[in-house]
């Protein structure tokens, strides 16, 4: 009987090399090749010297129906296929099990063997699925190399919470071969978004006082920046407007940096026409209105300047209110401490856009600057629809599977 599984679709034959590290974890690679071809994937697989501990070059080169490499200076592999062919001839890089070394090494890349080399040299997109124990992915060290990397554009499945070998628990479990391949069939499955182009805003905007002090506030920007990545990952065409920020500029997306709120919409405003716009900046609402040319001096018993404040565009509701060229989509956020969904509807209503998406940013929620957030999204008068508590790069990918369905709708696909 023939069992036609979902994701299928859009990765017969693509090509997979799968770069297997040192961990215990190496055990469940054979399955993972074995339901990879069950897929219709092409595996290709590179093990490093620790991964030959725990599964053998010819173990894994049978499943795969394919020669396992292992050696960067291998005369014979060189000779039949340069090793800058292998990442270079594959659709996707898949790291499983990656230990802490090699999170190590390629956040720095450092290149010393055939696998990190392979990293080195691609231009592939790569996933990783993480196996150590608990402690050593807690530790600042991979923290930091897994930020670095997720920033390069990694993508990242697992690792998971459970007992780990060692005995101890927490996260630190491989995720399981078939989570893997349902993130490769997400890397290289359709995209829903292909042909569209999108617009995003992010992070605060700084409104000048003088040349050295400035009105802000205390947006990090993730939330804009992970929908930007996401948007771009589902094949759109993205133009990521940014205020000042932290983060590095999202790969595959065109990222333009502005200061104020006035250079943000004309920024935005450049980019137009697109299918789809997302506000997450928070654009600062007033800004000082006659910035001083010259830092403002304290002089000795003068009383504390006032600043007079001048109103800011409102750049969602200009969006939104268009009448030439107004985006198919447009979405903004609601960032709010009390009576949330209250709030939000009254400005969705307000700036004419077409959902809104709620988020309590009040003291002690930490979804200012933090990593999480948990979402209430209207998209009309009365639907209410509250998401759980997620990442705000999984806030970005379930918006984007969201404004994939949306478009589908209204062009009949
Ligand atoms: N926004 C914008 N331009 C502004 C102010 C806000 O584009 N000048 C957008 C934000 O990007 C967000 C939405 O409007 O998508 C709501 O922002 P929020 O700060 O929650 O609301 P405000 O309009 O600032 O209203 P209030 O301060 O009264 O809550």
């Amino acid at each position: 009987m023939h069992v036609e599984r979902p994701g299928i679709a859009g990765q017969m034959g693509k090509r997979v090399l799968l770069i297997v590290t040192g961990g215990i974890a190496a055990c469940k690679v054979p399955e993972l090749i074995r339901r990879g071809r069950e897929r219709g994937l092409a595996l290709r697989c590179v093990l490093t010297r620790a991964a030959t501990q725990f599964v053998t070059p010819l173990t894994v080169a049978s499943l795969a129906g394919e020669k396992a490499y292992t050696d960067l200076f291998s005369l014979t592999d060189e000779a039949e296929m340069g090793h800058i062919r292998l990442s270079r001839e594959a659709d996707l890089l898949v790291v499983a099990p990656a230990t802490a070394d090699i999170l190590a090494k390629m956040a720095n890349g450092l290149a010393d063997d055939l696998a990190s080399t392979l990293l080195l040299a691609t231009d592939k997109p790569v996933l990783v699925a993480p196996a150590m124990n608990p402690r050593m992915w807690a530790h600042p060290a991979t923290r930091r190399n897994v930020e670095r990397l997720a920033a390069d554009g990694v993508r990242f499945v697992g690792p998971e919470e459970g007992d780990v070998a060692c005995g101890e628990t927490g996260p630190g479990r491989m995720a399981e071969p078939e989570t893997i391949l349902e993130a490769v069939a997400a890397m290289l499955g359709p995209k829903p978004l292909a042909g569209l182009r999108a617009l995003v805003t992010s992070g605060p905007t700084h409104e000048p006082i003088d040349p050295v002090r400035y009105v802000a506030n205390r947006s990090s920007g993730r939330q804009g920046h992970a929908v930007a990545r996401a948007l771009a990952e589902a094949g759109a065409d993205v133009t990521l407007v940014t205020g000042p920020v932290a983060l590095s500029d999202p790969p595959g997306v065109t990222t333009v940096h502005v200061v104020t709120a006035r250079e943000m919409l004309e920024a935005c405003e450049k980019a137009l026409p697109v299918d789809v716009a997302v506000c997450a900046a928070a654009v600062c609402d007033w800004r000082p209105a006659r910035p001083a040319p010259d830092k403002i001096k304290k002089a000795e018993g003068a009383a504390a300047p006032v600043l007079e404040l001048a109103e800011n565009p409102d750049i969602l509701c200009g969006l939104a209110r268009r009448e030439r060229a107004r985006p198919r989509l447009v979405i903004g956020f609601a960032a709010e401490t009390e009576a949330l969904v209250a709030h939000a509807r009254e400005k969705r209503r307000r700036k004419g856009c077409d959902w809104i998406l709620a988020n309590d940013v009040g003291a002690g929620t930490g979804v200012l600057g933090g990593d999480r957030n948990r979402i209430v999204l209207l998209r009309d008068e009365e639907d209410a629809e509250s998401w759980p508590e997620m990442d705000k790069r999984e806030v970005a990918r379930r918006l984007v599977a969201e404004i994939a369905r949306a478009l589908a709708r209204e062009d009949g696909r």
